[in-house]
């Protein structure tokens, strides 16, 4: 190459660089301070399924597996996704480590439990999967028993998480959930296993559905201690609310 076209390239490269400079410096300086990408973001965990937000009638989890060694609250197989059900089963076992427990009751009232060595803290997975069917005859089922009012309890077909795999009912033995040491115990560590409570009484107005203490669902790390930490539920969180 001569010398000629040498310093014709030279002299185009620098004034290639000093423009792009000067338009860099002329853009307002902008910082990410989200803690959470916006790629974690739209990650499939964290979709967004209500009365806005509906899944088609033939959408399946990918993949979804059966959920196998825990305790089981019906006979009848329990389906999740597999990221949300392996989570499901650190939870379970780490509620299984648990042979003492000490709480704070609805009265304020500082108790102890304890439980067998061999079991530890008991939890029972009651529903996972629903596919539209399922929901679309437990929807009907529900309005049969409710004078067909629907009041918000049990999610129309196409806007329930059960669908997505991703979420699912948890209770105890002989005894409803709510107030149990279970139930605290659950709404203080799920979230380390990357699921967040839904359905929280505060949030109603937002998330369209009734409170729900036994229903979890999976969002995964680091969202579902964003959430809990900034008190957001998962419309908020994704800016749908
Ligand atoms: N009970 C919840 C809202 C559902 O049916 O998905
Ligand atoms: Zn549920």
């Amino acid at each position: 190459m001569n010398k000629l076209v040498c310093g014709i390239l030279t002299v185009i490269l620098c004034l290639t660089a000093v423009g792009a400079l000067a338009q860099e410096s002329d853009l307002p300086e902008v910082r990410w301070t989200y803690p959470v990408s916006l790629t974690e973001i739209q990650s499939k965990y964290a979709m967004l399924v209500n009365a806005d937000n509906m899944l088609e009638k033939d959408f399946e989890p990918d993949p979804l597996v059966k959920v196998t060694g825990v305790k089981r609250a019906t006979s009848a197989a329990v389906y999740l996704e597999e990221t949300a059900a392996k989570a499901l089963t650190e939870m379970f076992n780490a509620a299984a480590a648990v042979t003492e427990y000490v709480y704070v009751n609805e009265n304020g009232k500082e108790k102890t439990a304890t439980y067998d060595e061999e079991t530890g803290m008991v939890l029972y997975l009651k529903s996972g999967y629903r596919s539209y069917g399922t929901q679309s005859t437990t929807y009907a089922n529900y309005l049969a028993r409710n004078n067909n009012v629907d009041d918000g309890y049990v999610a129309k077909p196409g806007t329930s998480e059960h669908h997505t795999g991703l979420a699912f009912d948890i209770t105890v033995a002989g005894t409803i959930f709510k107030g149990t040491e279970q139930q605290i115990w659950l709404h203080k560590h799920c979230w380390d296993y990357g699921f967040i409570i839904r359905y929280q009484e505060d949030k109603e107005d937002i998330t369209g559905f009734l409170a729900e203490c036994w229903h979890i669902r999976y969002v995964g790390l680091p969202h579902s201690t964003e959430m809990r930490d900034r008190n957001l539920c998962l419309e908020e969180y994704l800016g749908e609310a």
